[in-house]
């Protein structure tokens, strides 16, 4: 598998999003934990050195299997969190931003994951979702993330559901080293924000890779567009490996965290770094219609 850069350390380029492994709606212990905890340990010994979680996906659930399957955890692995929201106890997601929260929520992933120091923690904003000025100003949420960087709790700092506008200032602040926003074939809103990843070298992250398991199912939409489902039958590929190895051309420093509770789909989201696609196929691939799908 080939490699990238998340901030100074190299990571695959493929890696995992855990957030499937819970339960429905990410709520809640999946139906069998002895399947997901084989998901995650297939990942890491096929290579995946880099797996994006959060204390609020269960809640607690996805923590506490990653560290059931994995902990001590392989020299290399880099485990990146998010924080910033919360669950209520009904499973919806909402927004808990203030600084003394966002420092609550890494101890509970420190605590849950059993390490010292996490490797990468974004703060997921709420901005796109919140009037202006319903969230606690950038600055001091930062600043909070800041200050556990310089206890040594948090090794890199990275944003996520964010405008352009807050990567520059993030970059000015504290020196983020990646963006996680959605973005896939299906959705391409945010190539703002990946040019401006590229400019400044900072790892682009995208959610959603695969268009998302809500809204329809992204890989139901990708299976049915003739130009990903013509590209795949030249390669002898899926269309979801297709799309994947898309995001891996539009940028050197795209990671990949496609999520997955099938060791099958993991297998197959795995190999999309085994085959290039060449100019014709972007081209072809370029005119896929956007199709509104997420959260
Ligand atoms: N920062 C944020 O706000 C945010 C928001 C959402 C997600 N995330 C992170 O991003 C990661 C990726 O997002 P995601 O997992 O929701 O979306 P995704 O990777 O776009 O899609 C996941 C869906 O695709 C299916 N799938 C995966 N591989 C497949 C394959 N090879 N063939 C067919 N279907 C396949 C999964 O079902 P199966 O389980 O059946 O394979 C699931 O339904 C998450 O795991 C999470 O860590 C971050």
């Amino acid at each position: 598998m080939s490699t990238s850069y998340l901030g100074d350390k190299t990571v695959h380029r493929v890696g995992f999003g855990a957030m499937q492994l819970a339960g429905p709606g990410v709520f809640g212990p999946p139906a069998d934990p002895e399947a997901a905890k084989a998901v995650l340990r297939h990942a890491v010994e096929h290579g995946v050195d880099h797996i994006d979680t959060a204390q609020f996906y269960g809640p607690d659930v996805v923590n506490d299997l990653i560290r059931e399957a994995l902990h001590p955890y392989p020299e290399g692995l880099r485990l990146a969190t998010k924080v910033g929201a919360r669950r209520d106890d009904k499973g919806a997601w909402l927004p808990s931003g203030e600084p003394a929260a966002l420092k609550r929520q890494v101890e509970e992933n420190l605590r849950s994951l059993r390490v010292e120091r996490m490797d990468l923690v974004n703060l997921r904003r709420f901005e796109r979702e919140l009037p202006d000025g319903a969230e606690p100003p950038l600055a001091d949420q930062l600043g909070a993330l800041a200050e556990l960087r310089e206890e040594g709790k948090i090794d890199m700092i990275g944003v996520s559901n964010v405008g352009a506008d807050t990567v520059r200032a993030a970059i000015d602040a504290v020196g983020v080293v990646s963006v996680q926003n959605a973005y896939s074939i299906l959705n391409r809103a945010d190539e703002p924000v990946l040019r401006l990843c590229r400019e400044h070298g900072l790892a682009f992250v995208p959610f959603f890779p695969l268009g998302s398991a809500f809204g329809g199912g992204g890989p139901t939409h990708l299976a049915a567009d003739p130009r990903v489902s013509a590209v795949a039958r030249k390669h002898g590929r899926t269309p979801t490996q297709v799309a994947l190895a898309w995001l891996l051309a539009r940028y050197e420093r795209m990671l990949l965290i496609p999520g997955t509770s099938s060791l099958g789909h993991l297998d197959e989201n795995l190999a999309a770094d085994s085959f290039s696609l060449d100019q014709e196929d972007l081209s072809l691939l370029d005119a896929v219609e956007p199709v509104p799908l997420g959260a």
